[in-house]
């Protein structure tokens, strides 16, 4: 079965066709990048205009990679922003009329996890793909730019919710911190680069918010907040230098990674489950990939870890896709409406 996928949540503007839910036919995306890095960030209405124009040729470049033509359209319809939304979900509708095909709703949260159900590509791209997806029951981390969940699945759609961010998401956090010491835009994946290039001179200590709490949550906008202190402090001090920033920008990416890792692998002892799933723009995070790995391989040798090749980390209609093949549930075309505020 040959499923067109279609995201327009945020500021990327993909489709890809996925092959029974595992084989990735076409994958292609165009970001907002430019006008967002002109902002400092994204502007909604200006993002949705210009996805406006990118849809068309994106799904038509998506979709020459089968001269027969799909089976069924899989689209998000949220959580998100409310312009990026419609752009995708009217498009879809369109078409499922159009080519008289059935359309599946897809919730952005659930899409990110299905980067992990991929397993082979018929196009030129390299992915670096798992020979099997993940089996039930599994535990999964989303950390992405707007949300940080840990959640037991039990089967395709069956889902609960053990734990998610009492305020800031993961990314966010790394997005705001990378903002207050002038990293370019997008900040967070910058924040990698900082870190990399600390000498371990000068030490920091950031807070580690909920990281011994019996429970489920996450908590970042404390440690964002002692960031900010940290560095407005230096520079009274007349010591922010290069230096200092790329050493406060390591201490937050192992106080994230040390917080992530730590409730993922105590939540992994306490379920009996078969696998870990890790999925969102967060899992790109190369020291986080590095941490998951040396713990859980120690602490849980048996349990096989998922982590996304990168290209599927962040947002991208290959998951999408796989989603709605997963949870195929096609809905009537007049009940499918956006939307911006679903949970998951
Ligand atoms: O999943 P995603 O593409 O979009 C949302 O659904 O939110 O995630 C984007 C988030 C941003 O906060 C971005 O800064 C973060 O993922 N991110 C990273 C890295 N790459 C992307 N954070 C830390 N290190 C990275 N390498
Ligand atoms: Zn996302």
């Amino acid at each position: 079965m040959l499923i067109l996928g279609i995201e327009t949540s945020c500021d990327e503007t993909a489709a890809a066709v996925i092959r029974d839910g595992t084989t990735i036919v076409s994958h292609v995306k165009a970001t907002s990048f430019d006008i967002n890095k002109k902002y400092g960030g994204v502007v909604p209405d200006k993002t949705a205009r210009e996805q406006l124009q990118f849809i068309l040729p994106i799904i038509h470049e998506a979709l020459a990679a089968c001269p027969d033509g799909i089976d069924a359209i899989g689209v998000t319809y949220g959580p998100g922003l409310i312009g990026s939304l419609l752009i995708g979900v009217e498009t879809a509708k369109a078409l499922a009329l159009a080519l008289n095909k059935p359309l599946v709703p897809i919730n952005h949260l659930v899409g990110h996890i299905y980067g992990n159900w991929l397993t082979a590509t018929e196009t030129k791209l390299t992915f670096d793909l798992p020979t099997n997806p993940p089996s039930f029951p599994a535990l999964v981390l989303i950390v992405s730019g707007g949300h940080s969940e840990l959640i037991l699945m039990s089967d395709h759609g069956k889902f609960k919710l053990l734990g998610s961010t009492l305020d800031d998401a993961a990314g966010e956090c790394f997005d705001k911190c990378g903002r207050v010491i002038d990293l370019p835009y997008p900040y967070g994946p910058y924040i990698e680069t900082a870190a990399a290039k600390s000498t371990g001179k000068i030490k920091l200590t950031l807070p580690r918010p909920l990281i011994h709490h019996r429970n489920w949550d996450f908590s970042f906008s404390g440690l964002k907040t002692a960031f900010l202190y940290a560095f407005k402090d230096a520079q009274v001090k007349g010591i922010a230098t290069e230096d200092f920033k790329a050493a406060l920008a390591f201490e937050l990416q192992e106080a994230v990674t040390d917080i992530l890792v730590s409730k993922f692998s105590r939540a992994a002892k306490e379920f009996n489950i078969s696998s870990l799933i890790v999925a969102g723009g967060v899992a790109a995070n190369n020291r986080l990939r590095e941490k998951l790995r040396s713990t859980l391989n120690s602490e849980l040798p048996t349990t096989k870890l998922f982590i996304p090749p990168l290209q599927l980390c962040t947002d991208n209609a290959v998951y999408i896709a796989s989603a709605a093949f997963f949870n195929y549930h096609p809905q009537s075309i007049a009940k499918i409406t956006a939307d911006p505020g679903l949970n998951f």
